[in-house]
Formats: C-alpha cells, structure tokens, sequence
C-alpha cells in the first residue's frame, strides 16, 4: 500500500454536500463515497492509524484515501444514520448502548499492538498513559448506526495514546450519558444503562468498583484539558467554554463522587 504522505486521490465524485457541523472542525463535506476534510496536524499519524485498522480486518472505521486536489484529507462515507446534538429515539436504545460498548472493545482488539509510525500530537496537560491507540471521542455524533447497531466510527481528530479504560469510559460518559441529572436531556436511568455498557464492554470487577472515583478524576483533567484548549486554540473550543461546558464537567466529576457507593453496587 502507498504510504499515507505519498497517496492521491483523484476521483471525480460531483458535488459537493454539506455534513452536519461538529463543534470544532469547519469545512466538512461528502462527495459522492467519499468525505472531504481539512488536513490538519493530526492527519498523518490518524491515516496511519487508519491504515492498520484495515490491516487488521477491522470494518468499523473510514479509509484514508489520500490527499485531493485541493489538500483536502479523503475518507470513505460510511452508509448509516448518525445522530445530530438533538438525539432522536432511536439513539437512545438499550440495544444500541450496547452494540456501542461491543463496536469500542472490537476497536480495541483491532488497535492492541500498533505502534504508531506517525506521532500523534501531544495531548495538553497530561499525556495518558499508553496502552494501545484510540479513537478517544466516540460520541453520538461519531458513531455510524445501522438497523439499531453501531456498525463504525468517524471522526478520528481526538484519537492517541491512551488506555482502554479511558476510551471506554469516556464512550460511556458521552452515550450513557454520564453527567449531572440536572444536566440530562432525556428521561434515562444512568445506573442501569451504565450496567448495559460495563456488561456489553466487558470491564472487570476492579474496573466496576473503582469507576466512579476513576471518572471523577477523568473529569478534573477534562475540566483542565477544556479550559487550556479554549484559552490557546480559540474557535469553537472557546465557544464551547463559552457555554459552560466548564461548570457542567465539574458538575459531572460532583455527581460522580457524591454517587460511588449507587455505581458500584448498579455495576456489581
Ligand atoms: N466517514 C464518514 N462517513 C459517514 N459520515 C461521516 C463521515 N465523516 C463524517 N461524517 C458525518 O459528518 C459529521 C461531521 O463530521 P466529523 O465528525 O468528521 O467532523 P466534526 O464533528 O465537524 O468535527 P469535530 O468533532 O472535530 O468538530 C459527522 O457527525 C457524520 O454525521
Ligand atoms: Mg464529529
């Protein structure tokens, strides 16, 4: 296979259309199969990725394709429905949180042993320790449905170093959701769907027992990561900021340590 840097993509697809915006990237756009993206400092080291993902069989992810013409970073469009910010009911499906932890642990299995050829960005504040590589941002907005299952993932731009713990609490945190009652959206109950995804996932009995204070923790450094992201890169970080994303990442960390003792025993 050509290397990543050297590969072109040339196809004449027609026309451009417009892809719901996300809260950062600007100027994402479908053309026929194919995505258009900006190339941004991440791209290599995420195409690489990419790359070994194919390598290995695994079916849930785009495929880099090249550069085009106008330096744009091309992907295959993956066939499904994706949830828009307003979640539809069909997002919020026990059966689909659990094809969802499913999908995030197959993706793990798929990234065990890669060692990145191209270096990820560091990541601000504290790297993570490193366990595989991951896609590290699997929100509803990220993840391709099909027929009530998660069938792939998209949007690569957070992926890095990290553990499978902090992936897949971080998946859970965005699909159960995790986050303060008074800053949910839906009508859910968060221990028993919590339940779905630890059992769907496959977290062990120390993982239950200690997740609670471990995504507290998760929270104090997302809160820090926020903050520094919206004070040096601006844009839509700082928009975000902005709009209290701050206070409702520490209400969450709150929510989480004042409720250890419901999670684990929800989790036993
Ligand atoms: N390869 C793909 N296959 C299918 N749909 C895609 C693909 N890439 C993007 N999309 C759709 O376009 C939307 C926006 O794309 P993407 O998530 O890559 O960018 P973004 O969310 O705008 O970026 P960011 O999260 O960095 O702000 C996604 O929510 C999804 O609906
Ligand atoms: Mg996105």
């Amino acid at each position: 296979m050509i290397p990543p840097r050297s590969r072109r993509y040339s196809g004449a697809d027609g026309a451009e259309v417009e892809l719901p915006k996300g809260d950062v990237t600007e100027g994402v756009v479908r053309v026929g199969g194919t995505v258009r993206r900006p190339h941004q400092e991440q791209s290599w080291a995420v195409a690489a990725y990419l790359d070994h993902l194919e390598a290995v069989g695994f079916d849930g992810s785009p495929r880099f394709l090249g550069l085009d013409e106008q330096g744009r970073d091309v992907l295959t469009f993956l066939d499904g429905d994706v949830a828009g910010d307003d979640l539809p009911p069909w997002a919020l499906t026990d059966a689909l949180l659990a094809s969802v932890a499913r999908l995030v642990r197959r993706l793990h299995e798929a990234s065990a042993g890669y060692v990145p050829v191209e270096p990820f960005p560091q990541q601000s504040v504290a790297q993570d320790e490193f366990e595989l590589v991951s896609h590290l941002d699997v929100t509803p907005q990220n993840t391709v449905v099909r027929g009530g299952e998660a069938v792939g993932l998209v949007d690569f731009d957070l992926a890095g170093p990290t553990t499978r713990l902090i992936d897949s609490f971080n998946t859970a945190m965005h699909w159960v959701p995790l986050r303060a009652p008074a800053d949910l959206r839906h009508d859910l109950d968060q221990l028993a769907r919590l339940r779905v995804f630890a059992d769907a996932y496959g977290w062990t009995a120390e993982e239950r027992a200690g997740l609670a204070e471990f995504g507290a923790q998760r929270a104090d450094l997302s809160y820090r990561r926020m903050k520094l992201r919206a004070e040096t890169l601006g844009g839509g970080w700082e928009r975000m900021w902005r709009e209290g994303v701050g206070d409702l990442i520490r209400r969450r960390g709150e929510w989480l340590r004042a409720n250890a003792e419901g999670i684990a025993r929800a989790l036993r």
